[in-house]
């Protein structure tokens, strides 16, 4: 088993490793020691069954149901994300998943069941390096901020569809707008990294909503910058493996209308962000 690092400043392909069979601790262990030093790890032409994918995501934690989407018979915590021309994606927005969430995820694992080729990339963005490049100054007075995100912000084109806050009337009872620290260090390599995404993130709690605006804008653009970024490109049975703690993401979703499917499974994670 090894890790080939990826030619950009994130991510590691690991090869010589089957996900169909049971891993051992040297494999689950040498997994999360990857994923927590390259922040979002592949694994590639894995025919892997429900069950199994099921089975490996259970290696890392406790694994999570989402609020708003369709799951996998039988599997409630397999969510379906589907698309095609009846169904196009919602999610154009860089963002960290689920932030919305008292303790947000520790990761996800993603797989292709249906990919339509050499379109739909995911872009992944490091936000530990992203933090790094920031001035001292400016890392100084992001350090002593927090931030509100929010279900309701970031479902709100769904809520404004006819029936869609009746819809989703329990997941807005269930997750009310929870506040993370604007910066917070990874519970492993103690790397700091930059908490705020434009999906979820409605506002800075310590500043007055003028400067909380400017503040958000500008890391918001700062942490797409090419510079922090890799592309990775789908095909079938593709998995990727992105740690929730210190990176973004952002679908491609220039296959529209063709159909694709992938199927995710959502990791817990046992500690809130400091
Ligand atoms: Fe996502």
């Amino acid at each position: 088993m090894r890790a080939i690092k990826e030619n950009s400043c994130l991510g590691a392909s690991i090869e010589g490793i089957d996900l169909t069979k049971p891993l051992s601790d040297k494999e689950v262990s040498f997994i999360s020691n990857s994923l927590a030093e390259y922040e979002v790890i592949f694994f590639k032409n894995q025919r892997i069954e429900p069950s199994e994918h099921r089975e490996f995501a259970l290696n890392f934690g406790s694994l999570q149901t989402h609020p708003a989407y369709p799951t996998v018979d039988g599997y409630p915590e397999i969510t379906i994300l589907e698309n095609d021309r009846d169904n196009p994606s919602k999610i154009e927005e860089w963002h960290t998943d689920m932030t919305f969430r008292e303790i947000p995820p520790l990761g996800s694992i993603l797989i292709g069941r249906i990919v339509p080729p050499k379109v739909g990339a995911t872009l992944f963005g490091s936000l530990s390096k992203a933090y790094e490049s920031l001035p001292e100054k400016m890392k100084l007075k992001l350090g002593s901020l927090s931030a509100v995100h929010s279900f309701e912000y970031g479902f709100k084109e769904s809520l404004a569809e006819p029936g869609g806050r009746e819809r989703l009337k329990q997941a807005l009872i269930d997750n009310p707008p929870v506040t993370h620290p604007v910066i917070r260090t990874h519970p492993i390599t103690g790397r700091k990294s930059i908490f705020v995404n434009k999906l979820f993130t409605s506002h800075i709690n310590e500043i007055n909503e003028e400067e909380s605006k400017e503040i958000l804008s500008f890391l918001f653009e700062h942490i797409k910058k090419d510079e922090f970024l890799m592309k990775f490109e789908w095909e079938k049975d593709f998995i990727a493996f992105w740690d929730n703690r210190s990176i973004l993401h952002k679908p491609d979703n220039d296959y529209w209308p063709q159909h694709r499917k992938m199927e995710r499974i959502t990791i817990d994670d046992t500690l809130r962000p400091s």
